[in-house]
């Protein structure tokens, strides 16, 4: 078997050494255009777990390579003058020179030829190969020669980044973010071998401009970094090599696979830095293609389990380096944020790591946040304790003078199990049982302000007398048996609207039984959906008079809060949107045309509902459609609805045109409440795949919305906030007379449980190699 592999890089030497173990009698030959010793930058870092990786497909070169590896497992973030330290993340630094050299060295050991200087240009001369790796780097040549095949697609970030290196010790992983007359700079910073660190700085574009980087040389914008970043360097140098300013390409390639060429490394993904995942995902995807090799009967079938065995874990990651990215981009959001709360999210921007599992890491870490969270809920008038206070999500919260016992929220879900819009049993038992399950607020599902606003048959109204007297009994249960609170969520369906109950066949149109539909324009959901008639002056009149009454109608009923439902593609959310109002009038057109109608209603309904008690609007934050809603938009639509006076909102995304394209994953939604919650400067509610108690805190605790909301998690668990009050010991959760014998047990079985597991994780919980380094040099006497 002959196999040529382009690039000497991780990936090309990784896969050239695992490819020759597996098969000794094949002609391995890399092909590097380079000198043998002639790299670019500074270290690059691995994960406990990559290099248990390491460990199992080749000891030789993991022996050699943890040799030479610093090792660190603190996080440490200075900010403002405050350094905050999480310990237990177990990672190995080292420089990319020496990790190439030794892969060189073991490659060679093993038979595989080395070619330097050698360019290749045309893969045409390995006609007679059997696999031909394409693992050069991240400006691929030959995935850019078949691109219309491998159809690569590269979003070039708007920071820009420069990699240097300095002669500064670190025993952390170091994140400093700078304040300086001309904007944020960031330094992500880590040792890789003794006296010597990499530093990869980082600015937003106009920053860089006014600091007057463009056009410096490599020195000379080394010199500016040392200036800035001097106070930290003490006097060590920044060293440079290649370092010049760059954006960041985040590429993605829909295949990786040609006839017997196969994409490998960064040629075929990248994964930002501030997650330091590069090498590790070269060399990770070498493993994979040498366990497809293994496994397969043919080349053509090993190819092809490379690719699906691998692409989920590639994109797991690159998602996970996305969100990091736009973390980084956006820092100037956190800037005015509490020094420990800036560290919180940090630390958790990407996801993996959570409240609870800081909590176990770094417990003091974790009472500083909760202590600089009860201090801002203290300076809201709250007598709340700040020196033991209880976890973010048993914080209150006040909304005009609405007062929530905590932050948990049931979010409104569409029942369709109403006669003629009335709520009956099924409802007065699912709203009141979550009441008493502890939840701050309950949402009502969406309820119609006409017959003709109704989604489906089966949807609560709020336009006659019967509706009204269904609702008050609900009401009133749940404020004499609970501490909730409970919101009206009032909406139009627009044209969304006339269609089957959800296990019929959701948003698909009535055959029978339907009703005429209105939308901003005459566009249909589904192609074979109604053609909802275009609304004019008299039918918003008739629509924002209907909102009006059916809020006077909840008033009485005694709902604490009204919620506006401007989202999901229904009525009002079909004028915000451009993909679904195409109107020539002062309706459409502009952002601020578009939101005249929606603003309109609002202010009704402000006028409307009494002065005391807060009203929120639900969005749509994107479409996820091109062309669509995205999230500075929503934004900008925040920002109008917080002048007309909208005290939370409420921030979804989606559900507007039928072929978006979400993307989905735990609290897949959280991003878009940040960005309007800290740009726009309004509170927000955010909603979607959260799923524990966990990451309620972490997004709370992060400054990432003021409460959150839990839908389906509630439709299987009314007890939910009750359960995780039990968890966190918040005794004051409110619980029912009748029920307190079962509080009292939930909550000692729940000490004694969170003891056990938090015991067993730590057992569990094997050393890292920091830890191991350290104990086998720890000095006999002070054993
Ligand atoms: C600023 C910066 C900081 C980074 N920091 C880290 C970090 O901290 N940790 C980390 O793990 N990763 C880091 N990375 C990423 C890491 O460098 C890459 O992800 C990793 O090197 C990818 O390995 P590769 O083998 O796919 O590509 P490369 O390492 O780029 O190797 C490709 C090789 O192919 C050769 N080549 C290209 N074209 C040809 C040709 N036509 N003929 C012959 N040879 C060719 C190139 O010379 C090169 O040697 C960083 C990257 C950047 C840019
Ligand atoms: C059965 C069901 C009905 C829903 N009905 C409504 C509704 O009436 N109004 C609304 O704004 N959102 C509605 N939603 C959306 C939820 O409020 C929530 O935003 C969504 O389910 C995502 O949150 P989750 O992942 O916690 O379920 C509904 C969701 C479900 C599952």
């Amino acid at each position: 078997m002959k196999i040529a592999i382009i690039g000497g890089g991780p990936a090309g030497l990784y896969a050239a050494i695992l490819l020759k173990k597996q098969r000794p009698e094949a002609e391995i030959t890399v092909y590097e255009r380079n000198r043998a010793d002639d790299t670019f930058g500074f270290g690059v870092v691995f994960s406990d777990a990559t290099l248990d990786n390491f460990e199992i497909y080749d000891p030789p070169s993991y022996r050699r390579i943890t040799q030479e590896f610093a090792y660190w497992d603190d996080i440490a973030v200075h900010f403002r003058g405050t350094v905050h330290r999480v310990g237990d993340n177990g990672f190995c630094g080292c420089s990319r020179r020496r990790l190439l050299l030794i892969l060189q060295e073991r490659a060679r050991e093993l038979g595989v030829a080395l070619l330097f200087e050698a360019d290749i240009d045309d893969e045409a001369r390995f006609a007679d190969a059997d696999l031909v790796v394409l693992a050069d780097g991240i400006n691929s040549r030959f995935r850019d020669k078949y691109i219309e095949h491998f159809q690569p697609e590269v979003d070039v970030r708007s920071n820009m980044f420069a990699w240097m290196g300095s002669t500064r010790p670190l025993d952390a992983f170091t994140f400093i973010f700078q304040e300086t007359e001309w904007g944020p700079f960031i330094a992500h910073a880590y040792q890789y071998e003794v006296g010597r660190s990499t530093w990869i700085f980082e600015t937003d574009p106009a920053t860089f401009k006014r600091a007057g980087l463009e056009g410096l040389n490599e020195k000379q914008s080394a010199d500016r970094m040392a200036g800035i970043f001097g106070w930290f360097l003490e006097g060590h140098q920044l060293l440079t090599n290649r370092s010049m300013w760059r954006n960041f390409p985040m590429i993605r390639s829909k295949r990786w696979v040609k006839d017997n060429m196969v994409l490998l490394g960064d040629a075929k993904a990248t994964a930002h830095f501030s997650i330091g995942s590069g090498t590790k995902l070269a060399m990770e995807d070498a493993i994979a293609l040498a366990d497809a090799m293994h496994r397969a009967p043919t080349m053509d079938v090993a190819l092809q389990q490379y690719e699906q065995g691998r692409r989920e874990e590639v994109e797991k990651t690159q998602h996970a380096a996305d969100v990091s990215l736009v973390w980084f981009e956006h820092v100037d959001r956190f800037w005015d944020f509490d020094p420990v709360q800036f560290a919180f999210g940090v630390m958790t921007r990407a996801k993996a790591i959570t409240y609870d599992n800081l909590t176990l890491r770094a417990p003091d870490f974790v009472s500083e946040v909760d202590k600089a969270f009860a201090k801002q809920v203290r300076a809201k008038g709250f007598d709340v304790d700040v020196e033991k206070p209880v976890a973010p999500m048993f914080q209150p919260l006040r909304l005009r003078e609405m007062e929530l016992s905590n932050r948990a929220v049931v979010s409104p879900m569409c029942m369709y199990s109403a006669k003629e819009g009335v709520p009956g049993d099924f409802h007065f038992v699912h709203y009141g049982s979550r009441a008493i399950g502890g939840a701050g607020l309950i949402f009502t599902e969406m309820t119609c302000v006409s017959r003709e606003a109704r989604i489906t048959p089966g949807c609560t109204g709020l336009w006659n007398d019967e509706q009204e007297a269904g609702w008050h009994r609900i009401v009133d249960f749940v404020h004499a048996n609970s501490a909730a609170k409970i919101c009206l969520q009032l909406g139009h369906a627009g044209r969304k609207g006339a269609t089957k109950l959800m296990w019929d066949g959701m948003d698909r149109p009535l055959e029978e039984g339907g009703w005429d539909v209105l939308s901003a324009s005459p566009i249909p959901y589904f192609p074979d959906s109604q053609v909802p008639r275009e609304m004019d002056r008299a039918a918003m009149d008739a629509v924002k008079a209907a909102f009006v009454q059916a809020a006077e109608r909840g008033e009485r009923c005694g709902f604490d809060m009204l919620e506006l439902h401007c989202a999901h593609g229904y009525l009002l959310a079909s004028f915000i949107s451009p993909l679904t109002n195409q109107r020539t009038d002062a309706y459409g057109g502009s952002l601020a045309n578009r939101l005249r109608f929606p603003l309109e209603v609002f202010e009704a309904l402000r006028a409307a509902w009494p002065a005391h008690k807060p009203m929120s609007v639900r969005i749509s934050a994107t479409d996820w459609a091109e062309g669509g809603i995205t999230g500075d938009d929503a934004v900008a639509v925040a920002r109008a609805f917080a002048e007309a006076g909208v005290d939370l909102v409420d921030v979804s995304t989606g559900q507007t045109v039928r072929d978006a394209q979400p993307v989905y994953g735990r609290m897949f939604q959280t991003p878009f409440s940040d960005q309007v919650r800290n740009e726009a400067r309004v509170a927000t509610m955010c909603v979607g795949n959260i799923t524990t108690a966990d990451q309620v805190n972490t997004i709370l605790a992060a400054g990432r919305a003021d409460l959150v909301a839990l839908g389906r998690p509630h439709l299987v668990d009314p007890s939910f906030t009750l359960k995780a009050a039990a968890w966190y010991g918040a005794e004051a959760v409110f619980c029912p007379p009748q029920y307190l014998p079962g509080k009292e047990q939930i909550f000692r079985n729940s000490e004694r449980d969170r003891q056990d597991f938090e015991d067993l994780r730590i057992k569990a919980k094997p050393k890292t190699r920091a830890e191991l380094k350290a104990e086998a040099t720890k000095p006999l006497a002070a054993e």
